[in-house]
């Protein structure tokens, strides 16, 4: 019975988000691109306040639940970037690049992940200041490198 009722509720949860879609007129595209920037950008923005901290603008704070949220957020880029939306309308700094050349992408993308996710494994394991000290390559190699190639100015 709690099964049938948790099923029944997400499926009115689900049927709720599509309404609201629906009411706000968002294409799938651009749910995909809503999704997929949200992804990349709140992730990549707990490396940069990462950053901020290892120079000491801001107090050194959670740094390795920022490290986890950093490391997911890549990991899920993989899976968020994977849906083409070239040729529909949609509100994106997403070049068709990426999908002309997918596996390309998607290597680079799981590259960064997995460099992260190195950081936050010492990270969790209590060794912040080696985490920290490590970021430089990432931001200069996946980072700027991915925008260069894959992301409009
Ligand atoms: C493998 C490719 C790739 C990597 C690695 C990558 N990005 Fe991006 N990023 C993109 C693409 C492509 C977009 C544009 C997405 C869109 O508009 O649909 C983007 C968008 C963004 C945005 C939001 C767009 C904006 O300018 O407002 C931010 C912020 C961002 N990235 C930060 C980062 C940071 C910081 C890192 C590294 C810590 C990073 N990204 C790593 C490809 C990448």
């Amino acid at each position: 019975m709690r099964i049938l009722i948790t099923t029944l509720g997400a499926l009115g949860l689900a049927g709720a988000i599509a309404t609201a879609a629906a009411a706000q007129n968002v294409s799938p595209e651009q749910a995909h691109a809503d999704h997929r920037q949200a992804t990349i950008s709140g992730s990549g923005m707990a490396g940069v306040t990462l950053l901020r901290m290892q120079q000491g603008l801001i107090e050194k704070k959670n740094v390795p639940q920022l490290f986890d949220y950093w490391a997911t957020g890549a990991r899920l880029s993989v899976e968020a970037f994977r849906p083409d939306t070239r040729g529909a309308d949609v509100k994106t700094e997403a070049k068709d690049a990426i999908w002309a050349n997918w596996s390309d992408f998607e290597a680079a993308m799981t590259a960064y992940a997995e460099d992260v996710e190195e950081l936050a494994a010492l990270a969790a394991d209590g060794k912040t200041d080696e985490a920290l000290g490590g970021m430089g390559p990432i931001f200069k190699n996946h980072c700027r490198g991915c925008h260069n190639d894959y992301r409009t100015d």
